[in-house]
């Protein structure tokens, strides 16, 4: 079993990486929390894992519940966090109570805002079951629900205790999932580790198998790039943004297209948008941009959406999130392995590079 630890004073916590469920119990034992625990995961992760990580949970001497949510990003809202109330105060669990998330990054983001809210914070644990999670959301304590067509504009930073991966839960997914995980970790290599991108260039056909090893050595390659932001900026206050490389973009053809890509193909079409701003601002040249695309073809991942509505992209843009004072934040590639942050207020520009990804 690997250990990496984040390190953020009283909120560390060590990520477990491990080929089983075996040591789940007992990991989570070694946080000397109250016996109740309750696992909130989604109908699909229920019929896989849940009976394994109950016995697990059991014959560690936990009294152990469980909450079933309806899976997909569209039941991310409060009513799904209501539900989790609703048990956690049927079944009594209180402040020494522990909420395990298991499955990807709706059941993470939901749970963990129930986990922080319920009774002001109850110990969280994330066992992501997902590439995307496992690569990102479940390390770095971004929490929350979609509201009203506002994507996370509701939620909490909240840490968990622990991360438990078991890196052999991404052979259960279906093949475009694992690409749309793979995003988030191209994504991570091109922020700041150009040697990884490297890898991924080369690796794809031994990732896309997924060799244990391989799948062990990516996890730690992301968790430890991850948490090295995460650690310098937790609440995301300046460089935490970087991670949002190509998610300006990616949001909002998310919202647009209605839910119907997965977010982590958004993030791949965003991904060649932030790379082709910074063409055309002459950051770099044209063949880092095709670098890029290439990599990202090797995981069958879209780099483009041709016949997207490119004014209702434009559109949603402004509405997003990272819209200050009207003013529109990218992040951009200065070279792979290299971001920076920049206002662009360039409408022309913008709608060049939009034009072009509706190609
Ligand atoms: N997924 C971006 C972040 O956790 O900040």
């Amino acid at each position: 079993m690997i250990k990496h630890t984040i390190n953020l004073k009283e909120r560390s916590y060590p990520i477990y990486i491990t080929t089983s469920f075996q040591e789940l119990g007992r990991t989570v034992l070694s946080l000397r929390t109250g016996k109740k625990l309750i696992i909130v995961t989604d109908q699909n992760v229920d019929r896989l894992y849940s009976e394994e990580c109950v016995k697990e949970f059991e014959e560690n001497g936990f009294e152990v519940y469980k909450h079933v949510l309806v899976p997909g990003e569209e039941h991310k809202t409060l009513d799904a966090v209501y539900g989790i109330y609703k048990k956690l105060i049927e079944h009594k669990l209180d402040r020494s109570s522990t909420l395990v998330a298991l499955g990807g990054g709706v059941v993470g983001d939901i749970s963990g805002f129930a986990a922080a809210t319920y009774m002001r914070g109850i110990n969280f644990v994330q066992v992501p079951t997902t590439l995307l999670s496992q690569a990102d959301s479940s390390v770095g304590g971004k929490t929350g629900v979609d509201f009203d067509g506002h994507k996370n504009a509701v939620g909490a930073f909240y840490q968990p205790k622990l991360v438990f991966i078991n890196v052999n839960t991404i052979k259960s997914l279906p093949k475009r999932e694992v690409s749309a995980g793979l995003a988030e970790v191209i994504k991570h290599g091109l922020i700041m580790d150009e040697e990884y991108c490297d890898y991924l260039n080369y690796n794809a056909q031994k990732i896309l198998a997924f060799d244990e090893n391989v799948l062990q050595y990516l996890a730690k390659k992301n968790v430890s790039i991850k948490g090295q932001v995460v650690e310098q900026d937790e609440k995301e206050n300046d460089l935490r943004a970087i991670l949002n490389l190509g998610h300006t973009i990616g949001h909002a053809i998310e919202t647009v297209q209605n839910f119907t890509l997965l977010h982590g193909e958004c993030v791949a079409i965003g991904i060649v948008g932030a790379f082709k701003l910074s063409y055309y601002m002459n950051i770099l040249p044209e063949t880092v941009l095709e670098q890029v695309k290439s990599i990202l073809l090797k995981y069958e991942l879209p780099v483009s959406l041709p016949g997207m509505d490119v004014e209702k992209v434009y559109k949603q843009i402004y509405h997003d999130k990272k819209v200050k004072d009207s003013q529109l934040k990218f992040v951009l590639p200065k070279r792979i392995g290299e971001v920076f942050q920049c206002t662009i207020d360039d409408t022309a520009l913008l709608k060049r590079v939009l034009n072009d990804l509706a190609k």
